[in-house]
């Protein structure tokens, strides 16, 4: 295996650690949740773990559970949840995150509010000092008058770009929304208050930063995994 995937599929094991039968999980997105959803795969269908249910954060994690034969639930019918896993596109020292890079931030942040406790699963290129340094931070605001934001974040230091795939089309995500990746000279000084702010925007539906969510952090690292704790 190429060993950033090795790295990732590390972080998911020990994450799977945190998991004991019965539990309803949230089933985050991205190439390192991938690892996990297989792993929990593989521990329901060996007997290892029974009674797990989850509830995905977008159409691709639903489709992989799916066939790892993983019972799915509705957010309304699993929560509270019992542990969201999820990956992240940042980790600062405070545990904040900057997630979004794989469109699904809306649903993530939702699955991630309704559970009881959050783990996030990363290898070690994903540490940051300061937000906004290593990805720029995703945006999904609906359709009509995507436009009007792009001023707003100059005005919070940042130049807003609309996401589009490789065919030159704009991304949509799973709820039919756009996104806006915004790009800040030297990082994000304070989260918080572009938080605030951005999500004060009516046509903004939600913000790649997740503030004072994570509980636990696992990174892989090739020296080994640092588990960090709120
Ligand atoms: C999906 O929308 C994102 O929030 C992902 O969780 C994040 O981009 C991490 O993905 P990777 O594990 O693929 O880096």
């Amino acid at each position: 295996m190429d060993p950033k995937e090795q790295l990732k599929r590390d972080a998911a094991r020990e994450a799977l650690s945190r998991v004991t039968p019965g539990m309803r999980l949230g089933l985050g997105t991205g190439s390192t949740m991938w690892h996990f959803v297989d792993l929990l795969g593989d521990a329901l269908a060996e007997g290892t773990l029974s009674g797990i249910s989850g509830v995905p954060t977008s159409e691709r994690t639903r489709d992989q559970a799916a066939e790892r034969g993983i019972p799915l639930l509705e957010l309304h019918e699993g929560a509270p949840l019992d542990l969201a896993v999820d990956g992240a596109d940042e980790v600062d020292p405070h545990l904040d995150l900057v997630k979004g890079l794989g469109g699904a931030l809306l649903r993530e942040k939702m699955v991630v509010q309704a559970a009881r406790a959050f783990v996030v699963v990363a290898d070690d290129s994903k540490e940051v000092s300061r937000l906004g340094t290593r990805a720029p931070l995703p945006i999904e605001v609906v359709p009509f008058g995507w436009e009007s934001h792009i001023p707003a974040l100059e005005a919070l230091g940042a130049r807003g770009v609309l996401r589009v795939s490789e065919a030159g089309d704009a991304v949509r995500t799973d709820n039919g929304n756009l996104l806006l990746d915004a790009h800040f000279e030297g990082g994000i000084e304070d989260p918080f208050e572009v938080e605030n702010r951005l999500r004060a925007r009516a046509g903004v539906v939600e913000t790649g930063l997740f503030l004072d969510l994570a509980d636990e952090v696992i990174l892989a690292s090739d020296s080994g995994l640092v588990i960090r704790r709120r």
